[in-house]
């Protein structure tokens, strides 16, 4: 039996580290709000809800995530509407996601009200730190095994963290990637469409070794034949081949990735050709060939839309059209910034005012 004790304690900073100057430029990831979230979980409580200023934890050095990994994650954005209101960009999918991404890995499920309530108030106090342009406010749900213990079992006590920090572009640049046979992300049965902080751990060895070939990541192929295209280390992908767009199907594998959904519904509301299908990168390489491979991009929080600029695979460089030429990663690209930031009407219910 699951209890919540749902009292929400807060505490404010006393010195906040807002800067005085706008928010621009940020560098992703590196600077981080003034308050975060804070609940546990204790053998079926859910307890000690608080916002709290923003600083270091302690922990056991037995602290059970530590040496088995149990640690799930979340990323969406926060937005300022041009009336200055705070809009957050499709949390309830988020939540959805952490919750299967932690049955996954054999911990509780975070009740909703938890996570909405401590969300909200979250990022009402902290909403001065939302860029007010050419930005977006990444929040960062954690959660994590606190058990002091050694010896693989699930834990019985967790800690669930809700951060955030102003962002500016996660690329600034259009990305080159490199497809791996090298290595593999996720196979069947595995934990690929989990968020689970071990996947990230498993890529970065494929990820430094593209990097030193001068690619900024790589494209990971299906576990068990090595041929189709999965997903790339942070995003999912998208092909235009002869004016329809082509995604990997959802096959458990990869993340089934919130963009990847909105850029699908546009699409199809728009009338765009769209399939969600096992795509070769065989079949990739052979339409850049006959000349049909119009585009390739990545969908993310994170990245938002990435444009692909080049893709190596098999000593070879396939190298795509300039951004100019782009008919369908770019706009999408600007109807998703619209929708979120409230320039234009959201017809989906996918922005949260807050
Ligand atoms: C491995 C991976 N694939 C895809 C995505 C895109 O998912 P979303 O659009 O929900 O951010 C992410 C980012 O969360 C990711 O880490």
């Amino acid at each position: 039996m699951e209890t919540v004790n749902h009292q929400l304690n807060i505490q404010k900073t006393e010195h906040s580290r807002l800067p005085s100057e706008p928010l621009h430029h940020i560098p992703f990831g590196r600077i981080f709000s003034d308050h975060i979230f804070v609940a546990t979980y204790d053998n079926g409580t859910w307890e000690d809800l608080k916002i709290m200023p923003y600083s270091n934890l302690t922990m056991t050095p037995a602290m059970a995530v530590l040496h088995y990994g149990q640690a799930v994650f979340e990323g969406m954005k926060a937005y300022k509407s041009a009336t200055g209101e705070t809009l957050i960009f499709r949390p309830d999918a988020n939540f959805r996601r952490i919750n299967k991404s932690a049955h996954r890995l054999c911990m509780p499920p975070i009740p909703e009200e938890i996570f909405m309530e401590g969300l909200k108030e979250l990022i009402r106090l902290d909403s001065a730190w939302i860029p007010e342009s050419e930005g977006s406010l990444y929040i960062r749900p954690l959660y994590f095994a606190t058990d002091e213990f050694i010896g693989l079992k699930p834990s019985t006590h967790y800690t669930l963290i809700i951060m955030s920090c102003p962002v500016g572009a996660y690329y600034s640049e259009p990305v080159k990637l490199i497809v791996t046979d090298k290595y593999i992300r996720a196979c069947e049965g595995g934990t690929g469409s989990a968020k689970c902080a071990g996947n990230y751990a498993a890529s970065l060895l494929a990820d430094k070794e593209a990097k030193a070939l001068g690619y900024d990541n790589v494209i990971w192929l299906d576990g068990i034949h090595k041929k189709y295209v999965e997903e790339c280390g942070t995003m999912n992908l998208a092909f235009v081949i002869d004016n329809v767009v082509v995604t990997p199907q959802l096959t458990g594998t990869i993340l089934e990735g919130i963009t990847r959904d909105s850029v699908l519904t546009l699409f199809r509301d728009q009338g765009v050709k769209v399939e969600e299908r096992l795509i070769s990168i065989q079949e990739v390489a052979e339409a850049y060939d006959k000349g049909i491979l119009q585009e390739a991009f990545g969908m993310g929080t994170a990245a938002t839309i990435a444009h692909v600029s080049k893709i190596g695979y098999q000593g070879r460089d396939l190298i795509l059209p300039p951004i100019s030429e782009r008919k369908y990663g770019q706009s999408i690209l600007e109807q998703l910034e619209a929708i979120k930031t409230g320039k234009v009407p959201d017809r989906y219910g996918w922005v949260w005012k807050i």
